[in-house]
């Protein structure tokens, strides 16, 4: 075989490639403009999902007359000029080759006019090649994009695009992530003769999630916060009821530039765990702000990831912000309809009756409110006062007068009713008691006089294979056979008994995909392990229980620090106080 070099033409077109592989790779590229030139307002218009034409207008800075034609050449960048810039760059872009790659697949048309100029210029080019020559035109300060016949000369990935649907919904997932990290930016996207996405430039990220994903969902955020020496975070997560049924809503950025990161989507995931049922996801949006010398933003062809110099110190910082905002009461859910909450302006009336915190809810979903953000910010101020309320709660008595669906107990209290799910109740007493056992290095086990046979597909049994030993610190002892056979010799005493009724199957693919789905050994990964030890174990929603076995249930769940949420914050007990019962019947 011999070597040929390759021209200039076909070489910029494999770069190309790397850079744009879809309409949505050019809006990102060309919005990331806008925003670099510091616009108010963008307008995307798109015709066939892009394919036919793409344009992108804005109101920023503009690009010099004198240098229209430069804008275009592959490494030219007005954001950085040193090597050492590399290594602070605040801008989205700052390689110099979006333009000259769109250029190279698609007909494209540049109209800017740069702030301090008087006119606007007009440059056309097609495939690479200038057609017209810089000439004046009639607009505002600001540029306009036009890219036309995307891949006209690169057939075989134009072949690969997807229906105009498909390649517009990818569009308008670009245009509304750019929305939500960018509120105080207008926002505007239409396909054909259709707007169909309208965000005017708004004040804070609760406020823009409200535009993008509908006022009933932005009411269901919780707001993130927290920092770590020079890490901060921010943003906003959704409650646990709010489930979405795939990843696409969950938003990370750090120093404001979107990326997509194993390990911190893995940090969130497991922050939920337990929260959510499988398949179900949150929605997120996470602001990392780091100092720019942390993060090498030069790693992939998109700008899609960045690699971080101590991405544990990243991920702890996220953990502790998302549990944190997790574990406020003002994720357990309240008994009452929306009529009957009133007090709910003054902190000092939840410090007294706190299982009614849930009620902070209500407050944001009276219509009559002020501004969602305002709202927020209230609100956690009211979970503060209501975490204190919580340490000063006396928990008295409790008697079980039911079960309910053979899923709840329903428990008589000094102040009211209390409904409590017993999965979940008992999944938390075996967790804490397991955790227990395992932080002191001490879990008994039980032998099985005669092995449990577990059978797994070749890619379950890898993962299996590769950590026999970390889930024999966790007590289960397991031998592998071959051909995916695995044999399960022990288990911690404390969850074998509940489990042997079960069968082992489940909870131990359970196992293999919290051990697939985590990168490294630590604290998460044991506790996740723990967590779903704990759950395989535990009583199930339409499991059968005596009375007293509920009522020595509840009276262990009560032993418990903290026995009203889990520790990731789903609500383990509902009440409804004889107060609100009282004043539902009208005797007061
Ligand atoms: N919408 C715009 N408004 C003002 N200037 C722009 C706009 N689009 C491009 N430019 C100018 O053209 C230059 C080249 O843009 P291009 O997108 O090719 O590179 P970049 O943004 O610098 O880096 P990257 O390739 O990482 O996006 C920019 O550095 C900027 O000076
Ligand atoms: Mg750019």
């Amino acid at each position: 075989m011999s070597i040929n070099r390759l021209g200039d033409e076909l070489t910029r077109k494999i770069a190309a490639g790397e850079v744009i592989d879809r309409p949505a790779s050019v809006v990102k590229e060309l919005v990331e403009n806008a925003i670099d030139a510091g616009s108010e307002t963008v307008h995307v218009a798109l015709v066939d999902g892009g394919g036919t034409s793409i344009v992108v207008r804005d109101d920023g800075e503009g690009i010099r007359h004198s240098e229209l034609a430069l804008a275009i050449e592959r490494h030219t960048t007005s954001k950085i000029s040193t090597e050492q810039d590399l290594d602070r760059i605040l801008t989205l872009g700052f390689r110099g080759e979006a333009l000259a790659s769109i250029a190279a697949v698609s007909r494209m048309r540049i109209v800017s006019r740069a702030a301090g100029e008087t006119e606007a210029f007009e440059l056309v080019i097609e495939a690479d090649a200038l057609k017209t020559p810089v000439q004046p035109v009639g607009r505002g300060q600001g540029t306009t994009v036009e890219v036309s016949d995307l891949f006209f000369n690169l057939p075989a990935r134009a072949r690969f695009l997807g229906s105009p649907r498909t390649e517009y919904l990818h569009c308008s997932r670009v245009v509304q992530r750019f929305a939500t990290l960018y509120p105080e930016v207008g926002w505007f996207l239409q396909h054909g003769t259709r707007e169909t996405f309208a965000a005017p430039s708004t004040t804070g990220l609760i406020d823009r999630l409200g535009q993008v994903y509908g006022p009933e969902i932005a009411r269901s955020l919780i707001p993130l916060e927290g920092s770590r020496g020079e890490i901060t975070v921010s943003g906003a997560i959704s409650r646990p009821d709010l489930r979405r049924s795939n990843r696409r809503d969950q938003l990370f950025t750090v120093n404001g530039r979107p990326v997509s990161d194993r390990g911190l989507a893995y940090v969130l995931a497991s922050a939920y765990r337990g929260l959510l049922r499988p398949g179900a996801f949150p929605l997120a949006i996470v602001q990392i702000e780091i100092p720019a010398g942390d993060v090498d933003v030069n790693i992939h062809p998109r700008k899609e990831e960045v690699r971080f110099g101590n991405a544990r110190k990243i991920q702890d910082a996220v953990s502790a912000a998302v549990h944190q905002a997790l574990s406020s009461p003002q994720v357990v859910a309240s008994a009452l309809p929306a009529d009957e909450r009133t007090e709910t302006s003054s902190p000092g009336a939840q410090v007294t009756e706190w299982p009614r915190s849930g009620t902070t809810g209500s407050a944001v979903r009276d219509s009559a409110q002020p501004p969602l953000t305002l709202d927020l910010r209230a609100e956690t101020s009211r979970m503060r006062a209501v975490r204190e309320a919580e340490k000063v709660r006396i928990r008295g008595d409790r008697r079980v007068i039911g079960q309910l669906h053979t899923t709840y107990l329903l428990v008589e209290s000094p102040d009211g009713l209390e409904i409590v799910d017993q999965h979940i109740a008992h999944e938390r007493i075996l967790y804490e008691r397991f955790r227990r056992e395992m932080v002191e290095g001490d879990v008994a086990r039980q032998l099985f006089l005669l092995p449990v046979r577990i059978e797994l597909p070749f890619e379950s049994a890898e993962t299996l294979s590769g950590s026999l030993g970390l889930l024999a610190e966790h007590g289960i002892v397991l031998e592998e056979f071959g051909g995916g056979t695995f044999l399960l010799r022990e288990y911690p005493r404390l969850l074998a008994d509940p489990q042997t009724k079960k069968g082992f199957q489940e909870v131990i693919e359970a196992l293999i995909s919290a051990l697939s789905e985590s990168h490294s050994v630590d604290d998460v990964l044991h506790k996740h392990l723990a967590s779903e030890m704990a759950c395989g174990a535990a009583i199930r929603a339409g499991d059968h229980i005596t009375l007293e076995e509920a009522q020595r249930l509840v009276e262990r769940l009560m032993a418990l620090e903290n026995p009203f949420a889990c520790p990731h914050g789903r609500p383990i007990i509902f009440s409804i106080s004889k107060d609100d019962l009282d004043r539902k019947f009208k005797r007061k």
